[in-house]
């Protein structure tokens, strides 16, 4: 084991340190210091401290003159934070403290009033849910600027013709529009569940107290309505400990950063050699330093990993949270960096995202060789043998195994076979046949709702269209 550092000598705390006699342990300041990542809330909890001195002054619990000198002063740390000449202090913990200690230099006496009626736990509860909203409103704008992105991919090429994949085997042909589309579809439900978050998330904690309410006559709805918020937390115990804001944000930003791996995962496939689908920008690929050839989708490949974190900061607040009696504890302080982390990471995954959907060009006559190569028509020729000889859909499957089969004994496509080919496996098959074998007739046919057909993939870009305004 190293040295311990030395105790540091120190007075007790200023701000809570009544009781004390002597200040903690350099170790003890170090675990239990906040400022060095919770600084990024000063905004909102100066707009929590200036509603609720507003509040406390129209409540007649402080003077007007207090108030405004709280106000004034709460302005001018604000105004220091932003130019970057705040004195943060680590012995200060927090950036409650820390504020609050400022103003109290600013201001003096008064800035002593503003804690009345108020803790640092409803104060964080109400800084946090404002932090988390505004990055709930910021995802939403991001996920919505990608599916723009998806939107006039899937525009310019509706009908360019491409394999589709099961089990990562050419299954059918679909169309480029299609499956830009159903990523179109996927951030739609990111968007939602973020919406949906923050419908529930706009309850006010600040009043709430340490956690049992308070004795002053203060008025939670108006600080409530002066935050945004739709109405105070009805409940001071659960005002206090909920943290379900930040569990659900981090939940649907783990589904959407999920989604960008999927698609992720699908540009390393197709912008490699083997598959060469799409070519990536110059913007968002990297060289490497001794492969002169090598063009790599690096931030396809990060975008791929960055789910890790973000569910990792996820699964971290879960267990952080399971198991904590009512109502704060200090265990909660280590909600924040996990939070944050993952919504700077979904911020640069979206942003990264948008710019490589938006810059990569499909190669067109690649995707079409690949759709018409694999067989990809056969379940097409199957429908045609129900549709037209009245087979029942498993004989037909059975019919078309036998075709698949031959063609590739003889080295060729299903178009390739010959009309006599054909019929050494079912006499009744005629010439007709072969206008279902091709890759356009094949995504045409597909008119099914939802299905792959450019006019079908059309109808949906259109609805996308008036949605996204
Ligand atoms: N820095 C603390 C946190 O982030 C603020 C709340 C502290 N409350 C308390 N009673 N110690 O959770």
């Amino acid at each position: 084991m190293t040295d311990q550092p030395a105790t540091k000598p120190q007075t007790a705390n200023a701000m809570w340190g009544g009781r004390f006699a002597a200040g903690p342990d350099a170790i003890m300041e170090a675990i239990n210091a906040s400022i060095g990542f919770d600084k990024r809330l000063y905004a909102q909890d100066i707009a929590g401290s200036r509603a609720h001195a507003a509040m406390l002054a129209a409540q007649g619990v402080i003077s007007t003159s207090d108030a405004e000198a709280i106000r004034e002063g709460l302005l001018t740390v604000l105004s220091e934070i932003e130019t970057g000449d705040f004195p943060f202090s680590t012995a200060l913990e927090d950036i409650h403290m820390n504020v609050e200690s400022r103003l109290k230099e600013i201001i003096g006496e008064p800035a002593g009033r503003l804690h009345t009626a108020r803790s640092r736990n409803d104060q964080v509860a109400t800084d946090f849910r404002l932090w988390v909203r505004d990055q709930t409103d910021a995802a939403i704008e991001g996920i919505e600027a990608l599916q723009r992105a998806f939107l006039a991919q899937a525009e310019q090429g509706a009908d360019w013709v491409m394999p589709g994949f099961t089990h990562l085997q050419t299954a059918q042909p679909v169309t480029w529009g299609h499956h830009m589309m159903a990523y179109v579809e996927m951030l739609g439900r990111d968007a939602a569940r973020f919406r949906d978050a923050r419908n529930r998330m706009n309850e006010c904690p600040l009043g709430a107290a340490a956690l049992a309410g308070t004795s002053f006559p203060i008025d939670r709805h108006m600080t409530a309505a002066a935050l945004g918020f739709d109405r105070p937390a009805a409940n001071s115990l659960d005002a206090v400990a909920d943290r379900d804001f930040a569990l659900e944000f981090l939940s649907a930003a783990s589904i959407c950063a999920m989604h960008l791996s999927r698609f992720a995962e699908e540009l390393v496939i197709w912008s490699s050699a083997q598959f060469r689908f799409v070519r990536l920008s110059d913007r968002f690929s990297t060289g490497s330093s001794i492969m002169p050839q090598k063009r790599n989708p690096d931030a396809a490949e990060l975008l791929r990993a960055k789910i890790a974190r973000i569910l990792g900061a996820t699964v971290a607040l879960f267990t952080m949270m399971k198991g904590l009696p009512l109502t704060y504890s200090k265990d909660m302080q280590e909600d924040k960096e996990q939070v944050f982390d993952a919504a700077d990471t979904l911020m640069l995954s979206l942003a990264a995202m948008t710019g490589m959907v938006k810059d990569m060009t499909a190669n067109v006559a690649v995707l079409r060789t690949a759709a018409a190569s694999g067989f990809s028509t056969a379940t097409d020729l199957a429908d045609w043998l129900v549709r037209t000889l009245g087979l029942p859909f498993r004989e037909a499957h059975h019919v078309t195994g036998s075709l698949v089969a031959l063609a590739e004994k003889k080295g060729c496509d299903l178009p390739d076979l010959t009309l006599q080919d054909m019929q050494s496996v079912h006499p009744g098959i005629t010439d007709a046949v072969f206008t279902v074998l091709g890759v356009d007739n094949s995504v045409a046919s597909r008119m099914s709702y939802g299905g792959t057909a450019p006019a079908q993939v059309r109808a949906q870009i259109a609805r996308w269209r008036e949605i996204l305004g």
